[in-house]
């Protein structure tokens, strides 16, 4: 007597059920989704929506058919802080199809179908028990099950497009793409799992005696954008064709007869494992954490042997949030160490043979899994301790500030979800638009640290460009080009279109943007298509030549496939301006400072020029108005400005200026002006192999000005200058300053100098009386000579005073009088502007501390303060109470 199938006999027998139906059984496709409409593969049929457009069913390696079989793995995150707690959750499963292109249709797929569940020598599960819902008008599906099946009409019910449509809800909602009416087959599971009926379930769509268990879809539209009054579009496909999903680990357990899928034969053995590492029994609340971890080492196994790493982008990261939720389970069954990467054999085990990845993978797949542990768990309790202490604070009903939720992920490595979902444990919400902006700014924040912070936000993973060809760069020439948009990428994978309100990585066969290099920064501008607009807001450039765009979309949407129309910023005349001047500065300087001058970065942007370069002292002011003379002879002299490709050899022939340690092609392009201006003997050209955009004639540049100078690192010395308007601009502020500084000072801009100086001598003779007074003050507060009474603290003598008024040197003079006048050996002033004490050289040789003195006395004045043995000072708030500290100090 043989038991229930197992997962596998039911997976192998539907295969081979439907090969003897003429289909070609091929192997699954990798949890990495074939299309960007998802992160992940959540359907048989997706890696076959080209065949139901109408491409060739044609498999390299294993043939041609129209009719096709597979057990194709899908992960479904959506809701994943349901699985574990429900036992109807899942976040991979396992889903049975069989896919016609074309070829049969309804009757077929319902026929095979019904011989599969109910056939004995298949599952031969009782067809009496079988319920299934059809989409409201589809007659044709209700005539087979009822006339060719003989189904009970009162076992059959139709429903809208929210359930009997695939995608659900699809003609409104979308995605575009393959959709059609469906059919699903439900199995009453019987009293045991409810009393309700078929009717009731009709209802109320709740169950947990009727389960669905396959759901046979008739593609036959292709679901297209709706027109702008909302309708709804559905174009016929080519043909009409057959979609159907069997869930594998549902049938599993009615075949079984076990009462969810936690208990068939897959997840039993990952569940009883956990029980025995953890010492923990699978049963009553805690058996939630039992199935998280069961579950989720499941899915990350399969996810990581797909090649998937954890990161903190993109797929990576929702990876590393399901690995986090179960490392987090696990921790709650007490593992304290890297525990769960021991399971990914039982995984193995139990599904290796459907998907030989998995074994082939799983010395790679523990050690991530491993290192993950490592990572996690040296976060987590702290993390733990800190939220449970935050939401402890909180009432039942509260929000969870999102910086609060933001800080945990940043400190402790928290996904949102895991704080969302203990937060709720205690009925408490997470305030996620907080979290969201709480994260952007740390994102500006890293993106202004990191030079390519930005060029990651930008979220084009190497992966996401893969197969792209270089751009096409027409923006020596042009600010306005036309080109195709080639893919849109955000958080590193492909988008199948970026709507209004939203950013993303935008890739075009051809630009006028400029993207960031050489020191010049990127284009800005906007994208033009009928009916929409995005706005570009930075540009920059992978070492393989793909342009990337960031971009947000203003109007309309942008989808890959669209003629779009580049503007390019005005801003970047005023780039070009700022990048020739550079060249003229360059040259000016060495000119000038003679040729050790090397250029050792820069910085060309459309408000200004920075320049790097090798020089051991500041210009003088002589040398600066040289070097500013030369640019603007330049300029008068309104040279050509040419660029040219031409050979590296030839170019370094010709003396172009090249960068020290600066690596270049065997093409270079070399900008030249046409023309040298004169200094001392000679004459002064600028040649240089430049990558950047540039004016067409020095005129172009107009005013030119140097407006800092300083030290950035040993020997180098880095200028800011201004050229065209922000030049004048600059100037004429400055101008304006002095001019109203000159105002204030009641003369004129040319009688400044001699005001200021005549200030200063006031201003210091003033500083004179004032410390005269002070010190006045201090030897009249002290009584004319009588001294304090002392006191005999820790066998010294004290002499301590209150003044009003006195600080600094006067304060120290004051305590030196008073050490004189009293003959103590430590004397302590309290004013209310500074404590002060002083100890005589004897008293420090005997132990006398002032500074530490001074600290005890500070604190209890509400201030903090040290310093040497023989003279400390504080500031202070309360000097009385600095005072009365002093008994109780030694
Ligand atoms: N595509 C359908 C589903 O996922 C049937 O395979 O349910």
């Amino acid at each position: 007597m043989t038991g229930p199938l197992t997962t596998s006999e039911i997976r192998e027998k539907y295969l081979s059920f439907f090969e003897s139906k003429g289909h070609l059984r091929l192997p699954s496709h990798s949890t990495i989704a074939p299309d960007p409409t998802t992160l992940f593969t959540v359907a048989g049929m997706q890696p076959f929506k080209p065949q139901f457009m109408g491409a060739p069913a044609v498999f390299p390696g294993y043939g041609e058919s129209r009719r096709v079989t597979t057990a194709q793995k899908c992960v479904r995150v959506g809701d994943i802080e349901n699985v574990g707690r429900t036992r109807r959750h899942l976040s991979l499963f396992e889903m049975m199809g069989n896919f016609s292109f074309g070829d049969y249709f309804k009757r077929e797929a319902i026929a095979w179908a019904w011989e599969f569940l109910t056939g004995s020598e298949w599952l031969g599960l009782d067809p009496a028990r079988m319920y299934v819902t059809i989409y409201e008008d589809d007659d044709e599906a209700f005539r087979y099950w009822t006339q060719e099946i003989g189904l009970p009409e009162s076992h059959i019910h139709r429903f809208g497009a929210d359930e009997n449509f695939w995608p659900a809800d699809a003609p409104l909602k979308g995605p575009n793409g393959p959709c059609g009416p469906c059919s699903e087959i439900y199995y009453d599971r019987g009293p045991a799992y409810g009393d309700d009926t078929w009717a009731d379930y009709a209802r109320t769509r709740e169950s947990a005696r009727f389960l669905e268990v396959w759901n046979l879809v008739f593609p036959q539209y292709d679901r297209q954008d709706p027109r702008p009054d909302g309708t709804p579009v559905l174009a016929d496909l080519p043909f009409k064709n057959i979609d159907t999903g069997m869930g594998l680990e549902r049938v599993a357990s009615v075949v079984q007869d076990v009462p969810d899928f936690y208990s068939n034969d897959v997840f039993k053995p990952i569940i009883d494992r956990v029980a025995e590492l953890s010492g923990q029994p699978y049963e009553g609340e805690v058996s939630v954490s039992h199935r998280v971890v069961a579950e989720h080492l499941r899915s990350v196994s399969m996810i990581l042997a797909d090649g998937v790493a954890f990161s903190n982008t993109g797929r990576g990261y929702t990876t590393r949030k399901i690995m986090r939720r179960a490392i987090r389970h696990g921790y709650l069954l007490g593992f304290r160490e890297p525990t769960l990467y021991q399971l990914v054999s039982l995984v193995v085990q139990t599904m290796g043979e459907a998907y030989p990845e998995l074994g082939a993978e799983q010395s790679r797949v523990e050690a991530a899994i491993r290192g993950e542990e490592e990572r996690f768990l040296k976060t987590l309790e702290g993390g733990m301790q800190r939220l449970s202490g935050l939401l402890a604070e909180l009432e039942k009903g509260a929000t969870l500030p999102g910086e609060a939720a933001f800080l945990l992920y940043d400190t402790y490595g928290f996904p949102l979800d895991l704080t969302k979902e203990i937060a709720e444990e205690y009925g408490i919400s997470v305030d996620e638009a907080g979290y969201a902006e709480s994260l952007e700014r740390a994102q500006e924040t890293a993106r202004a640290a990191s030079k390519y912070g930005k060029a990651e936000l930008f979220g084009a993973g190497q992966e996401a460009l893969e197969g792209l060809p270089p751009t096409q760069f027409v923006g020596y020439d042009t600010l306005t080009a036309e080109g195709e948009v080639l893919a849109l990428v955000g958080a590193g994978e492909r988008l199948p279109h970026l709507r209004a309100g939203s950013e993303a990585t935008v890739v075009l066969s051809r630009t006028p943007f400029y993207a960031e290099g050489g020191g010049e920064v990127g284009d800005t501008g906007v994208l033009e298509w009928p009916g929409g607009r995005g706005v570009v807001r930075d540009t920059r450039k992978t070492p393989a030549g793909i342009w990337l765009h960031d971009v947000f979309v203003e109007e309309g949407e942008l989808k890959p496939g669209q003629t779009v129309r580049g503007v390019v910023s005005s801003g970047r005349r005023a780039i070009e301006r700022h990048h020739t001047a550079t060249h003229l500065l360059h040259a000016a300087l060495r000119a000038v400072l003679g040729s050790g001058v090397r250029q050792a970065g820069s910085l060309v942007a459309a408000d200004r020029l920075r320049f790097d370069f090798t020089h051991g002292a500041p210009l003088s002011d002589e040398e600066t108005a040289q070097v500013e003379t030369l640019v603007s002879r330049w300029v008068s002299a309104n040279f050509p400005v040419t660029w040219q490709e031409m050979p590296l050899a030839e170019a370094k022939a010709a003396g172009a200026t090249a960068l020290f340690g600066e690596k270049y092609g065997e093409t270079v392009r070399v900008v030249r002006v046409e023309g040298g201006v004169p200094f001392g003997n000679g004459t002064v050209t600028s040649m240089e192999l430049c990558g950047g955009a540039h004016v067409t004639r020095t005129g172009d540049i107009g005013a030119f000005v140097i407006v800092s100078d300083e030290n950035v690192a040993a020997g180098v010395r880095r200028i800011e200058a201004l050229a065209g308007e922000a030049a004048t601009t600059w100037v004429r502020e400055r101008l304006n300053n002095v001019a109203r500084v000159a105002g204030l000072l009641n003369t004129s801009v040319d009688g400044l100098e001699g005001r200021v100086s005549g200030l200063q001598a006031q201003l210091k003779a003033a500083q004179q009386e004032t410390a005269q007074v002070r010190r006045q003050l201090a030897e009249a507060q002290m009584g004319g000579g009588r001294a304090p009474q002392l006191r005999e603290l820790g066998g010294f003598r004290v002499a301590a005073l209150r003044l009003s008024g006195i600080e600094g040197n006067e304060l120290r003079g004051a305590a030196d009088k008073l050490l004189d006048q009293s003959g103590a050996d430590l004397a302590v002033i309290a004013s209310d502007r500074g404590l002060v004490v002083k100890a005589t050289k004897n008293a420090v040789a005997r132990g006398a501390h002032a500074g530490q003195l001074v600290g005890k006395l500070a604190a209890a004045g509400g201030g903090k303060g040290g310093g040497r043995p023989d003279l400390a000072q504080a500031g202070i708030g309360n000097p009385q109470a600095a005072l009365e500290a002093l008994d109780t100090a030694f």
